[in-house]
């Protein structure tokens, strides 16, 4: 298997890492650690883009020379990924020499192809983006489309590289390696723009100095783009002749395999200019370049105006680690755009973390396995086998072959929804099998069976979720009395064949793995994080998620008033924006005791809390089969007291005489979506 090597973007040194740069991080460490777990030799790199305009003025700013500024503002970028448990095998700077020199280099092989010439350039130029627009790509008034600011003119001296002679070569390139982008639709996305023809890139500045000195022009400073994308080469010592640079020997395509992971908006430059300087360059282009969506925080998009930029390190110390990191890997699908919401990181944690995994360790070994058998793992009785357990065996093979394959295509939310498929059916074999009865009955045979069975399962499951909550996984191998999980190159520990487990092992039962947050703590972890007790609206500005922003209800005008007077069964459109409608995902679902009618509904309406709804609808719908429905509810309805219970809305329901139906929603439309 060729060594496979794996980048994130370098992320602009001015800003503190947040939610999204680190949804890029985790998601790279988690493919590092898994191609390790099957044996494959695999670098993770990441870094930072210290040059160009937008840096320089942050420093200014801060009465700081860029140098002294880029030296202060690393620290909370290698202070988030420890926190986070990333661990890169490098961190680049742009401002590094090896960097400096290997971006010249670069440079120079281009310039040796006759690719790279002398002209003058002018257009609109964003500082925030780092690049220019041309008119018809502004938005009116002159402001860019990504920062929804005033871009400026920019004329002056500059060096070009012929992009437009690669327009077709690019698309040869494309048409070779048609998986050379994912997802696909993006793919087309970037084959669609080359096709109409590129122009020349203006790859040199004159009018600042904090950058890349141009080899032989010293006056102007390379683009940072140029200078930010040669960071996945400088890292590894290339471009280089062969026998010089040894990673870049080994990681570089065509030995090795190279990935970048990048967010959809800086897919045109690793797309579309990266291939075609490394063309140029008679280099190989990376393998593969994965771009992946936006995340919004409760339903609202992270803004500096909005100040709700949501910080990984104070989730991490709250909810934990890797608690995080599996809510950012399971509830976002790679690839796509998802929403960072605190409601369904702890459903998340209360259903599968805590009552799935933690309780299926929990269950067996806390008490059975200590009681019958002294603590150990039993060695299993073949002859009281049944068909459970051939059913429980090929269950899990069958998911840990699926997760593997969800992996290799870097769709960790499947790969997790696989791997969760097998808590379940090893939760319902606990279920059936009563263990607990068993050992009552003192069928200890059946029970070593039974227990074994259940083991063998949380160990391949230990393997299997290590790569996303690598604490964890250990924590769960320290309770069956397991070695810490050691990946070696070309010894594959990904689970493939069943009984792995060794009997007589003395376990060391401990503390449950994910400890279940009751109301009053899920309140309590939200206020820690600034979040007020209605758990609503934000405390403070900076840190935290706001309140998805609901219509306001109009004001009454004249017109709404003669209208309501008429009485004539209609109502006017200010009547109708009083009611705010809202989609929401329903979290959990129990009968009300004592009532035949009344539901008790958790659900997430995009809030930084779930709501609770009690519905009428019992008679309708057993619980279970709400779970995970994307309802509308009345969201501005005065809570009342049904039965006792708070009802903080109603939920929308069609019925004629064959029964009733909860409104839903056609599409995949996102919780908190306003209704109208
Ligand atoms: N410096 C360039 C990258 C150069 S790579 C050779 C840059 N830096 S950045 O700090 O602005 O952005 C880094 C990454 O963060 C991008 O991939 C971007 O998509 C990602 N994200 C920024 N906000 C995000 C979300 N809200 N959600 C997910 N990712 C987001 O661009």
């Amino acid at each position: 298997m060729k060594p496979f090597y794996v980048t994130t973007p370098i992320y602009y040194v001015n800003d503190r890492p947040h939610i999204g740069t680190a949804y890029s991080t985790i998601a790279a460490d988690v493919l590092t650690r898994y191609q390790r777990l099957r044996g494959r030799q695999a670098r993770f790199l990441t870094g930072l883009d210290e040059h160009g305009l937008k840096i320089a003025r942050a420093a200014e700013a801060q009465g700081l020379t860029p140098q002294e500024f880029t030296d202060k503002m690393q620290l909370p970028f290698r202070e988030a990924w420890q926190t986070l448990n990333c661990q890169p095998d490098d961190f680049i700077r742009t401002t590094e020499p090896r960097h400096k020199e290997r971006a010249q280099a670069l440079w120079k092989r281009i310039a040796e192809r006759g690719d790279i010439y002398l002209g003058e350039y002018e257009d609109w130029y964003c500082v925030g983006c780092e690049t220019f627009y041309t008119e018809k790509d502004l938005l009116p008034g002159n402001i860019c489309p990504q920062h929804q600011r005033p871009v400026e003119r920019i004329k002056e001296s500059s060096y070009f590289f012929r992009l437009s002679k690669y327009t077709q070569p690019l698309l040869d390139f494309y048409e070779k390696h048609p998986d050379f982008v994912k997802p696909a639709a993006r793919f087309n996305e970037v084959k669609s723009f080359v096709r109409e023809g590129l122009r020349d890139l203006s790859v040199s500045r004159t009018s600042f100095r904090w950058g890349i000195p141009v080899p032989g022009d010293p006056q102007h400073v390379m683009y940072v783009w140029f200078d930010a994308l040669s960071n996945y080469l400088s890292a590894l010592g290339g471009p280089e002749e062969p026998g010089q640079a040894p990673l870049f020997d080994n990681y570089w395509p065509p030995s090795g395999e190279a990935m970048h992971i990048v967010g959809k908006d800086i897919l045109r430059f690793h797309a579309v200019y990266w291939p075609a300087f490394l063309l140029s360059a008679g280099l190989e282009a990376p393998t593969q370049i994965w771009a992946h969506g936006w995340l919004t925080v409760n339903g609202q998009k992270m803004s500096k105006s909005l100040g709700n930029f949501l910080h990984p390190e104070p989730l991490a110390e709250v909810f934990g680690v890797d608690v995080l990191r599996y809510y950012l890997m399971r509830d976002m699908a790679f690839g796509q755009d998802g929403d960072f919401s605190h409601a369904n990181l702890m459903a998340r944690l209360n259903g599968e973390l805590a009552n799935g995994l933690g309780n299926l360790l929990n269950r067996v070994l806390a008490s059975v396995v200590q009681k019958s058998f002294a603590g150990r793992i039993p060695v299993p009785a073949p002859s009281t086998r049944t068909s459970e357990d051939d059913l429980l065996q090929s269950e899990a093979l069958r998911c840990a072959t699926a997760a593997a394959e969800q992996l290799d295509h870097v769709a960790p939310q499947r790969a997790l929804e696989a791997i969760w498929e097998l808590v379940g059916a090893a939760n319902r074999y606990v279920d059936r099998t009563e263990p607990w009865a068993l050992a009552k009955r003192g069928e200890t045979e059946r029970l070593s069976q039974v227990v074994y069975s259940v083991l063998e399962v949380v160990r391949m499951l230990g393997v299997m979720i290590s790569p996303f909550m690598p604490s964890k996984a250990e924590e769960l191998r320290h309770q069956l009395g397991l070695d810490p999980l050691m990946a070696t190159v070309s010894h594959d520990l990904w689970p493939s064949v069943w009984g792995g487990l060794p009997g007589g092992t003395l376990t060391r039962p401990g503390k449950p793995l994910f400890p279940r947050l009751d109301k009053d703590e899920e309140r309590a972890a939200l206020a820690r994080l600034g979040i007020t007790p209605d758990a609503t609206t934000p405390a403070s500005s900076d840190q935290q998620p706001a309140k998805p922003k609901a219509e306001k209800p109009k004001e009454k005008s004249k017109v709404s008033e003669t209208a309501a007077t008429e009485n004539d069964g209609t109502i006017t459109y200010e009547d109708f924006a009083k009611v705010e409608l809202r989609v929401a995902e329903v979290l959990t679902a129990e009968r009300v005791p004592k009532s035949d009618k009344l539901l008790q509904l958790s659900v997430n309406a995009g809030e930084a809390a779930p709501r609770q709804i009690i519905a009428g609808i019992a008679q309708h719908y057993a619980p279970e089969a709400l779970v995970g429905k994307r309802i509308i509810i009345v969201a501005n309805l005065k809570p009342r007291k049904l039965m006792g219970l708070l009802s903080q809305g109603m939920v929308l329901a069609a019925s004629d005489d064959q029964g009733l139906c909860v409104t839903t929603v056609a599409g995949d439309v996102k919780p908190g979506s306003i209704v109208k």
